[in-house]
This record gives structure tokens, sequence and C-alpha cells, in this order.
């Protein structure tokens, strides 16, 4: 028989990120920078970050188990488990074959994937995945699982401060709440040595930070551009798309002022694009007849026209991205869970008559690079997205149960972190009595490497 094959989206959610974190208003006087410089330079408030006792599996245990038990999915069920991350441990063994483990009772070791790596991109790829799966001739009808899970630490220096760790789980399904667009993914991939992972001795990326944001803002370029003549494909129009034809849109977040930088950005390709007199537009005519390509060219005019921008984009900024950055400047960059976060932070922040029948569009970016420009659109029906939502503001909450640690105990942490990098034979000696109720964390390391996980109650 045909498998049912139809709207095919997000059925449900699960949402994690540590339970402790450092301030970063405290960070800057720490780190003795200007006042100001993290928390409105680049729009952070609070940087989660982990003890030993936490690692790339104990976060995807932690969102799976959660998934499955919240959600009463029968591990049976499960035809397909993608996991999408740049936190690697074993290397050649993947997360997925970890997360195996809590299939074990239930007999079922027939499911399909695996890992899928690329910075900050990897969560989009392994989704890709799952989407496709469902799509195709191997379909069974049973339901995909993606989990996208990160820790983003820095060494010691200017990128510190854009640190973070989460982990999401996506249950894949046809006819789900969050219905994914087909046939409107634009993709931007090309050769950048912006950010990578060279140094096996270390958890640390080697990163050119300007280089990177460079990058970030040309990919969103790329993929407005391609996206907007795809959508217009799907639905014959022939005006010039604009951020009027989104609801809403989210986009990954290394911090979030680059967020507000690159809705900036997609006004200016609007502007550019569109012969509207829309007015937001007021503000940039002295810029008519600039090209993208210009603003590339000339540093100090990317510098005026992205703050003409940010202004000038300040309402659709507001209405369409804003209430997606709440976790963001709460936790940091998650890396590859940072776009599905502030998919959380939006749901969460909207009220259901806000969301009923709306386009979301996501912006995916990893370094090196890989990004994409794809959307989904909200259900008409209420009692289907309610459950939903409601497990999600459960894990939201979390938000606000946490303890804060003070800078100096952060850097202690992430240099007992360095110490455990690459060990063996060892326990973790973070605390675990603060970990919220259900989350794994790491009780051995033996002398070949292998770990083993618990469960705090
Ligand atoms: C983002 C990053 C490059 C910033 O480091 P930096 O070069 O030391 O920071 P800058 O001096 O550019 O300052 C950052 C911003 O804060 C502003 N700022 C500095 N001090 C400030 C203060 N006291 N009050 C308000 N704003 C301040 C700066 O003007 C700048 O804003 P602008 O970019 O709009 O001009 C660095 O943290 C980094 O590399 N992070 C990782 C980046 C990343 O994740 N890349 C991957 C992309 S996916």
């Amino acid at each position: 028989m045909e498998q049912e094959k139809n709207n095919v989206g997000i059925k449900y959610i699960e949402l994690y990120f540590p339970s402790q974190y450092v301030c970063q208003k405290k960070l800057e006087k720490y780190d003795q920078v200007s006042p100001g410089k993290y928390t409105i330079g680049l729009g952070q408030q609070k940087m989660g970050f982990c003890g030993d006792q936490e690692d790339i599996h104990s976060l995807s245990l932690t969102v799976l188990k959660n998934l499955l038990e919240k959600n009463k999915i029968n591990p049976k069920d499960v035809g397909r488990l993608e996991v999408g991350t740049e936190t690697l441990i074993d290397k050649s063994k993947s997360v997925k074959t970890v997360l195996m483990q809590l299939f074990e009772e239930s007999g079922n070791s027939d499911i399909e994937g695996l890992d899928t790596t690329n910075a900050c991109f990897g969560g989009t790829g392994a989704l890709f995945n799952a989407i496709n799966w469902i799509e195709s001739s191997s379909y069974d009808g049973r339901l995909a699982i993606v989990i996208i899970a990160d820790i983003a630490v820095y060494a010691e220096g200017n990128a510190r401060c854009t640190g973070g760790a989460g982990a999401v789980a996506l249950a894949i399904a046809p006819n789900a709440p969050l219905v994914f667009d087909t046939k409107l993914r634009a993709l931007h991939m090309a050769h950048q040595y912006d950010f990578y992972k060279p140094d096996m001795h270390s958890e640390y990326p080697t990163i050119n930070g300007q280089l990177s944001l460079k990058c970030y803002l040309s990919a969103v370029d790329t993929c407005y551009q391609l996206y907007g003549q795809k959508f217009n494909k799907k639905f014959g129009f022939s005006e010039a798309f604009t951020m009027k034809n989104l609801d809403y849109m989210v986009f990954h977040t290394p911090y979030c002022k680059i967020v507000q930088k690159s809705v900036g950005r997609c006004i200016l390709n609007d502007f550019i694009h569109s012969s509207s007199k829309d007015s937001c537009f007021e503000n940039l005519t002295k810029y008519r007849g600039v090209s993208l390509e210009d603003t590339y060219e000339n540093a100090s005019l990317f510098k005026e026209i992205e703050r003409a921008c940010v202004e000038a984009s300040k309402d659709v900024f507001n209405e369409k991205t804003m209430p997606s950055l709440q976790i963001a400047t709460n936790v940091g960059n998650m890396y590859s869970p940072s776009l599905y976060s502030s998919l959380c932070s939006l749901l969460c922040n909207k009220s259901m008559d806000d969301l009923l029948e709306k386009r979301i569009a996501f912006f995916s970016y990893g370094s090196g690079l890989a990004s994409a420009m794809f959307s989904l659109k909200v259900t008409d029906k209420r009692d289907e997205l309610e459950p939903l939502i409601r497990v999600v503001m459960d894990c939201y909450k979390h938000l606000d149960q946490r303890r804060e640690i003070e800078p100096q105990d952060f850097v202690k942490t992430l240099e007992l972190r360095e110490k455990r990098y690459n060990a063996k034979s060892y326990s973790p000696e973070s605390p675990v009595a603060d970990l919220f109720p259900g989350t794994y964390y790491l009780s051995n390391v033996d002398d070949k490497f292998r770990r083993t996980y618990e469960r705090k109650t």
C-alpha cells in the first residue's frame, strides 16, 4: 500500500539547554572589555555552558528520551533517526549508534540514518534527510526523529563570549502541524576557512571571526534571492518577492546582533530588487543604484548601509524575528540547534492566533560553508498545534530555573573541560545535583575511552 506522504513536517519538538549560565554583563567586567560590548554590541544576556559531566552523547540522550516519553512515542514506531552535530567524540562511531541504547528494550534496531556534520548546518542536513526519506519510495510509514545538538566553546579571547550549548529533537511525519513547503529550498555551499576544527587535541575551533560574519551575511543575500525566485515560481507570483511574503523569519544565531543585521540585509535586497514605494525604504533612497557587490567591495559603505538598513528594518525585525531570539540571547550560540531553538522561542512568544496558518522562513548557516533558506506553514488546526506548543513551553520554562555561575567559575569549568578532552580512565567531577530532572550525564570513561551514562531522576 502506498504510504501517506502529504504535509510532511514537524509533529513534536523537544528542547534542552544546560541548567547553568554565566551573565554576559559580569563577563564583560571579568574580560575587561568596554561595558556593553557583549550585551549591546553583540546582543547577548546569558550564556549556557556544560561541566565535564555533560557531552554530546548525554545531551542527545536527554533530548531523545524526553521526546519519546513526553509524547508517548513507542520506540518501535521510529523508522529513521538522524543526528546533526559538529561536536565529535568517538569520530568513526556516530552519536546515532550511542542513541540506539534507547531502542534496545523495544527490540527495534531497524532504524535508518546516521550523523551529519558541517559546523552549524549539520542539523539542517539531517532534517532534509528525514523529510526526503518520508517523501521517498523507501518510506515505511514510521516516524523520523532528528536530534540536533552541540556544545559551543571557544578558546580564551574575543569569541569566547559567543559560546553556548543545547539540543533539539524534531519528530518528522506526514500530516504534521508544522508543514514544510515542498520544492522551496534555496541552498548556497562554498569553500571557506572561516571556522573549522582541524586540531584533534582541542575542543576549540580555529576561527576567523570577521570572515565568518562576512560569509554569513553574503550567504543571507544569496539564499534570500534564490528563495524569492523559487517562491514566486512555486506560487505563480510575478511581483518581486519581499519580506512581506513571509510572516516570520528565524535565523541561525551566532549572536543576536548579527540576526538584526541579517533582517536589514533582507530589506536591502528588497530595496534593490523591488520598485515598491514601501515606507521602510524612505531613508534608503540615497542608496538607489548601489548593488550588493558594491557593498562587499567597500568596507565603509558596507557599514554605513548596514546601519541604515538596521534602522529601516526595525519594525519588520520587531514583528517577524525578534520573538525568536529569547533563547539565543539567554543561552548563546548552541551551534546546530540554534536555528531550531529560535523556532521554539517564536512558538512560545506568539499567541496561537498569531501562529495559525502563518509561514515561517528559516536561514541556516554552517561555516565552511553550507547554508540554506526554506520555510514551513503552520496548520490551521488549533487542536493539532496545541500539544506541540505545550511541550515546548514546558522546556522553555527552564530558562528561569537555571543556576547562575560566576565568570571565574565558568572559566574554571572550561579549564576542566580542556583537561578532560581526549582523556580516559576518569569519572567526571562537575555536580549532577543541579541538572534538570530527566537529564543524562556522563558517569565514567574507562581505560578504552568507552563512556557510560546515567539519568538524573
Ligand atoms: C563576533 C566577534 C567577531 C566579535 O569580536 P570582536 O571583533 O572583538 O568585536 P567587535 O570589536 O567587532 O565588537 C562587536 C560589536 O560590538 C560593538 N561594541 C563594542 N564595544 C561596545 C560597547 N561598549 N557598547 C556597545 N557596543 C559595543 C562593536 O561596535 C561591534 O558592533 P558592529 O559589529 O555593529 O560594528 C567574535 O566574538 C567572534 O569571532 N565570535 C564568533 C563568531 C561566530 O560565531 N562566527 C560563526 C558565524 S556562524
